[in-house]
């Protein structure tokens, strides 16, 4: 029988790998916590239709690429493509708005999208999100752009620009995109984008293909067309992360993939990852709320991807985390010895130690290997002579540098050995 595979464009993580995915992502909670973000758990599927009209019908995401089937009782229920939806379906469930604002939320997980697998780009994908809900100011989007910038250098990423605009709102946004729509509508563009166009003009502006570029070269550009209110909106942000320390560039043309958002958008763009080159992203919403049938209030959130964050510290050598498995590695050589070494692992352990030993009654030579392996700073090797003698040896591995520990007190003696 052939054996089974992950599912098509399903990543997998074990160590010494997964120390590093996880380290990422903890770091990137770690900066949210500090901004006082607390943990929300979601459910990882929702009703089909919080998708939808969260999300928007004419997305990619929401057309092309969710994880959608009917469950047992006929009900049809979707794998999260993306958590700003499901985050204020909870909100509204719980009436947490009617609480104290804004309301700060941070999340970790898998979301699901069915795109074309490539390098950085995955069918399951993990996230690291924010939410800060309530509140319209332009400070805490500032926050928000601030804590991702921080989670990212706190990895010690440097390789990476922060891209950010302004797509208006309701007050200027529909005049814009006649606007814009005019403007395309005179060019001779081909059937498809002409589609596009009507669909979401936004979208042809960010068109790769050379000759669509050098037509849409002089097109009009929100950020230009902002209302009073929103320019002065987006003109606070600036400050406020100029005030925080963040560098950023304006991308005028910057397109995202879900409809939600209004005012203030960004994208962390890192150069090297080839094509998927967004470590993370999001932006200001306005109407998210009451689309979903709560109040009318705004929220500005990011998404940071932790599979591609992992991608771009490998890209600057960076390797996050300890990708050690354990501190010692104890090496029982006959019988006697390894009863008294398992008994000794368990109070290393108990003691804090991350502890493992050689199992399978492996020779001195198989077990120093495994020793190695193991990333473990010292090996304790204990052979039947030496408990007739109360000792054990504690090897350095890394110097081949060895010292005898007395048996009793051997945990004392290995924590001072570890500095602790
Ligand atoms: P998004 O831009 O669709 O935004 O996704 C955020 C990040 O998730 C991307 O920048 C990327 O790093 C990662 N990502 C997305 N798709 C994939 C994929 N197929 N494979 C690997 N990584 C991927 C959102 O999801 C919004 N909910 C963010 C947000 C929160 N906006 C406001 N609040």
């Amino acid at each position: 029988m052939t054996p089974f595979q992950a599912p098509k464009g399903v990543p997998d993580y074990f160590p010494p790998v997964s120390a590093s995915f996880a380290a990422v992502r903890d770091t990137l909670v770690e900066s949210a916590r500090r901004a006082g973000y607390g943990h929300v758990e979601l459910p990882v599927f929702e009703e089909t239709a919080l998708f939808a009209r969260g999300v928007g019908e004419s997305t990619d995401v929401v057309s092309k690429e969710m994880y959608t089937f009917a469950d047992r009782g006929d009900r049809s229920v979707t794998l999260r493509p993306e958590g700003t939806a499901g985050v204020m379906r909870a909100v509204v469930e719980h009436g947490l708005d009617r609480g104290s604002l804004p309301v700060k939320l941070c999340y970790a997980g898998p979301f699901f999208r069915y795109e074309r697998p490539q390098a950085g780009r995955y069918r399951q994908l993990q996230q690291v999100g924010v939410e800060a809900i309530g509140v319209d100011d332009p400070a805490l989007d500032a926050e928000v752009i601030a804590v991702a910038d921080a989670g990212f250098r706190a990895l010690g990423l440097t390789g990476y620009r922060l891209e950010m605009t302004s797509l208006g709102d309701s007050t200027c946004r529909p005049q814009y995109r006649e606007k814009l729509q005019a403007f395309l509508a005179a060019l001779p563009l081909d059937e498809e984008t002409r589609r596009r166009a009507e669909i979401n003009p936004l979208r042809v502006l960010d068109d790769k293909r050379p000759e669509v570029r050098e037509m849409v070269a002089d097109a009009p550009l929100m950020v230009d067309n902002l209302s009073p209110e929103t320019r002065e909106h987006y003109e606070q942000v600036k400050g406020y992360l100029s005030a925080l320390g963040v560098k950023y560039v304006e991308n005028p043309r910057m397109v995202r993939g879900l409809d939600y958002y209004t005012k203030t958008t960004f994208e962390f763009v890192h150069d090297g990852l080839g094509a998927q080159s967004g470590i993370g992203g999001g932006g200001h919403y306005d109407g998210l709320m009451e689309q979903l049938g709560g109040q009318p209030l705004a929220g500005v959130g990011f998404g940071l991807g932790v599979d591609r964050t992992l991608l771009a510290c490998r890209a600057e050598g960076i390797t996050p985390g300890d990708v050690t498995r354990c501190d010692v590695f104890g090496v029982p050589l006959g019988d006697a010895a390894k009863g008294r070494v398992v008994a000794l692992a368990g109070e290393l352990r108990a003691a804090g130690v991350r502890t493992d030993l050689a199992y399978g009654g492996r020779g001195l030579k198989g077990a120093m290997k495994a020793a190695d392996k193991s990333g473990a700073r010292f090996a304790l090797v204990l052979g039947d002579r030496d408990i007739e003698a109360g000792a054990a040896q504690l090897k350095e591995l890394a110097t081949g540098e060895q010292r005898q520990i007395p048996l009793d007190g051997a945990v004392a003696a290995v924590l001072e050995a570890l500095g602790r």
